[in-house]
């Protein structure tokens, strides 16, 4: 995978100084050519096909209070919707106030990720899914708890038949997985001033955005944050030039090293998304940074070995804002209730 980076980002950036050096002034088309528009209807998973029933269950289960051991904790208490789709925490609280290490990204347009979490442990949504229902300082519960839970809720049986309507036993902790990815899907933000602008609208930016692109894709940040997510589709080390402080990069967080195992992947992460980049402060994979002026100057010598000037800075940051796309209008579902057998939560 090292070799495989190095060398997808040295053709790029090579590429780039090429157009660039010729003289070509076509921004539009150099965008084009780097990114793309988020598609106006969710993408389709593969063998997970989304019914009306199967969205409305996942949209259920998103809000389900009673996955977790507390009852207290939803995916949407780390992943608010109305919040950017993440917590706005350097990282978060989940069973018994416990703090997780990492800050939590956001579950918005995370289906055009290549896979899920800052180290692509995950390999999709519904794998993903799987994961914070039954860690022990996420939501606390296990699979078998979280079956049973819902078992006992008259409401969920009754929609998981509707949802899965061919299997034999249709609530089993793989369908909850099934029916929040294809919940997750649906949740997408086109239409964002960048999307516009690469449909062809060069009104869409202003002078200073356009500027900003320009930079973006001439420092070489578009070697690595390219594109329908403008990011989310490779690895790279945090600290590809210059290793940042442990302030950003917290030594024993050694990313996808933990998955792969290779040395080579000591302190390589997701290369996240940033699509809606302004909503979701804290960044970093550590959740330390506040600022995104302080994040693009540190991504300029941590990543590029380039001491970026503040008017480029404050230009990358106007471009990057650019990136807020329509927010999902999600209609707050209205949840089964839990009858006298139904199991409580605990003490
Ligand atoms: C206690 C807070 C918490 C809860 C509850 C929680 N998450 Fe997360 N989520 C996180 C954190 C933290 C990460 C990043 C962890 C990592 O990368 O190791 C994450 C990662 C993710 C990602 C990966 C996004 C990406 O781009 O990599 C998705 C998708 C996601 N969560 C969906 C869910 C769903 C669905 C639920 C409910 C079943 C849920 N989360 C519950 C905190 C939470
Ligand atoms: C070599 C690949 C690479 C290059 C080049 C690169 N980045 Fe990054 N970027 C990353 C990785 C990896 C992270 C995640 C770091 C972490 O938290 O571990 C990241 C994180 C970010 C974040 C924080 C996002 C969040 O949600 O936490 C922003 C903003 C960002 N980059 C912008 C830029 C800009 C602007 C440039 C150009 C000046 C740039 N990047 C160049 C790989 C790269």
């Amino acid at each position: 995978m090292g070799i495989g980076w190095n060398f997808r980002y040295a053709a790029l950036g090579f590429c780039l100084l090429t157009s660039m050096a010729m003289g070509q002034d076509n921004l539009l088309d150099d965008a084009k050519s780097l990114f793309s528009p988020i598609p106006k209807d969710p993408p389709v998973l593969n063998s997970n096909p989304a019914t009306a029933e199967k969205v409305e269950l996942g949209k259920m289960l998103f809000f389900e209070p009673r996955l977790s051991e507390s009852h207290n904790i939803s995916c949407n208490t780390c992943h608010q919707i109305g919040f950017g789709g993440a917590d706005g925490r350097p990282t978060s609280i989940g069973h018994n106030w416990q703090h997780g290490g990492r800050n939590a990204p956001t579950v918005l347009n995370s289906v055009f990720n290549i896979a899920q979490f800052w180290d692509g442990r995950a390999a999709d949504l519904m794998e993903q899914a799987g994961g914070p229902i039954a860690n022990p300082i996420e939501m606390g519960s296990t699979p078998a708890r979280a079956v049973d839970q819902l078992k006992g809720i008259p409401g969920y049986v009754d929609a998981f038949r509707k949802a899965f309507p061919e299997e034999i036993d249709p609530l089993s902790y793989n369908n909850i997985g099934k029916a929040i990815a294809v919940f997750e899907a649906t949740l997408t933000t086109p239409n964002a001033p960048f999307d516009r602008y690469l449909e062809g609208d060069e009104k869409a930016l202003t002078v200073e955005e356009k500027k900003g692109l320009a930079l973006f894709m001439g420092k070489g940040c578009a070697s690595c944050h390219s594109g329908v997510n403008v990011g989310g589709g490779m690895y790279a080390p945090f600290g590809v030039v210059e290793k940042p402080g442990g302030d950003f990069l917290p030594p024993a967080d050694e990313g996808r090293k933990r998955v792969t195992g290779e040395l080579q992947d000591q302190y390589v992460f997701k290369v996240p998304s940033l699509r809606n980049v302004e909503l979701t402060a804290p960044y970093f994979h550590s959740g330390r940074a506040w600022d995104l002026d302080e994040v693009v100057a540190a991504m300029g010598t941590a990543q590029l070995g380039t001491r970026l000037a503040p008017e480029d800075v404050s230009s990358i940051v106007a471009f990057l804002r650019t990136l807020t796309g329509e927010q999902p209008q999600v209609t707050y579902p209205a949840l089964p209730p839990s009858v006298a057998t139904t199991p409580r939560p605990a003490p």
